[in-house]
């Protein structure tokens, strides 16, 4: 079993007292990591000690020893806050029983939602872009970058000591006790993941952020997970604005995804029918899956790579089949609102497959289209007609978009 470090240095005054999970294996239930995680949290020894963010509740024990091992938790004046997830909030309640006279720093909705997450009563000091906080022979000062991810995110920049704290952005889910980026060899790859899947959906705050450090004097980034960037912290700031141009100004292709699953191959054949039709439009691709072993990052991959969406499922015993929730719970409004979708599926009598397709899709906030494809038991030959001419609608219908 790998162990955590006790503390690190990051500058004289600033220590890394975070938590190493090498366990984990899904992140907020969904996410991959399979090279584990890292929860920063960083201790500011100035005049008035300041924590800013905390880590994971499970790590509660490890974290309070750490702390402990360098300063008394009643002489902490500050915690800043600079997102509320309970991954970096997750100790705030207990440290808070321990430092009475710390007060809370963060942005407002920072404040919000973390008197909805802990159930003790804190003081707090709401802070906004630009405002700085001082202590005592150091001053902190707060960089706007909300909606990275949550609304309640920011930035501090301990400005003496050239180091920027950032929570989730330019971090990683990757776990290695060596903990510095000049050290741990290359994690480019849970960077680029890490990116996608979390950042990528706010590519315009992301550009809005970078902007506002630009001309920050940094020696260091402390991100939130992951390695502390102080080598070479630019080639991920950079990477990152890369991306989220990338994201922005790359227009999807004109490319449907249709992911089912089918029992006995009658949806399966309906697939192939779409898929046939939606290829004989010029200009517009149809990637055919049957999801029922795929795993998250696959269906994950293609929903963010295609413009539209068609999804197939049996209806068994009244219902759909669990690879299709699956597949529901990766599809983002954030990032898939307004995509073109539709719907198939074989079904023996009753059928209720049809709506349950379409109400899912459209809660979440695709736009269905008027018509689907559904068929009793066996597609014949002009049934399959039916679905090629449907996909052939479908495509052209994506041309007009
Ligand atoms: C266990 C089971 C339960 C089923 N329940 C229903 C049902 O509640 N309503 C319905 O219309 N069809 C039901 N069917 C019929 C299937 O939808 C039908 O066999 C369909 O053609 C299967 O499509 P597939 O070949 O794509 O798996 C059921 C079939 C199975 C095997
Ligand atoms: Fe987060
Ligand atoms: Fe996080």
């Amino acid at each position: 079993m790998m162990k955590s470090p006790q503390v690190l240095n990051v500058t004289d005054d600033i220590l890394w007292v975070g938590a190493i999970d090498y366990d984990i294996v899904t992140f907020d239930v969904v996410m991959e990591t399979k090279y584990g995680t890292t929860y920063n949290s960083y201790l500011i020894k100035a005049d008035k000690i300041a924590i800013v963010d905390t880590v994971k509740g499970k790590f509660w024990d490890e974290y309070i020893a750490k702390l402990r091992s360098q300063i008394n938790p009643a002489d902490i004046e500050y915690i800043i806050l600079n997102h509320t997830e309970p991954d970096h909030s997750g100790c705030v309640g207990k440290l808070l029983a321990l430092a009475p006279k710390a007060k809370i720093i963060g942005t407002g909705n920072a404040i919000r939602y973390l008197s909805d997450l802990i159930t003790v009563p804190f003081e707090s000091i709401q802070v906004k872009d630009g405002q700085e906080l001082d202590l005592g022979n150091k001053k902190l000062r707060f960089v706007a970058a909300s909606n990275l991810h949550w609304p309640d995110s920011m930035y501090s920049h301990a400005v003496e000591d050239k180091v920027l704290f950032t929570c989730d952005s330019f971090g990683a889910h990757f776990a290695d006790e060596r903990m510095f980026d000049d050290q741990v060899g290359n994690w480019d790859d849970a960077f680029f993941y890490y990116f996608d899947v979390i950042l990528k959906p706010f590519s315009k705050f992301m550009l809005k952020a970078v902007e506002r450090i630009r001309l920050l004097e940094i020696n260091t980034v402390c991100p939130g997970h992951g390695p502390i960037l102080r080598t070479n912290w630019k080639k991920y700031v950079e990477l990152s604005e890369k991306l989220a141009h990338l994201a922005l100004d790359t227009p999807l292709k004109k490319r449907v995804y249709i992911p089912y699953v089918s029992a006995y191959d009658n949806t399966a054949h309906l697939a192939e029918a779409i898929a046939k039709g939606i290829e004989m439009v010029p200009g517009v691709e149809a990637v055919l899956m049957n999801i029922e072993h795929a795993s998250l990052g696959e269906i994950d991959v293609e929903l963010a790579s295609s413009s539209a969406i068609i999804v197939g499922s049996p209806t068994v015993n009244q219902n759909i089949l669990l690879p299709v929730y699956r597949l529901f719970a990766m599809i983002s409004p954030i990032r898939d609102k307004g995509k073109l979708a539709g719907g198939f599926g074989s079904y023996g009598w009753s059928g209720e497959g049809m709506k349950i397709i379409r109400t899912n899709l459209e809660n979440l906030k695709l736009r269905y289209t008027e018509t689907d494809v559904f068929v009793k038991f066996s597609p014949d030959e002009s049934d399959l007609l039916r679905a090629e001419n449907y996909g052939k609608r479908f495509a052209q219908l994506m041309l007009r978009d």
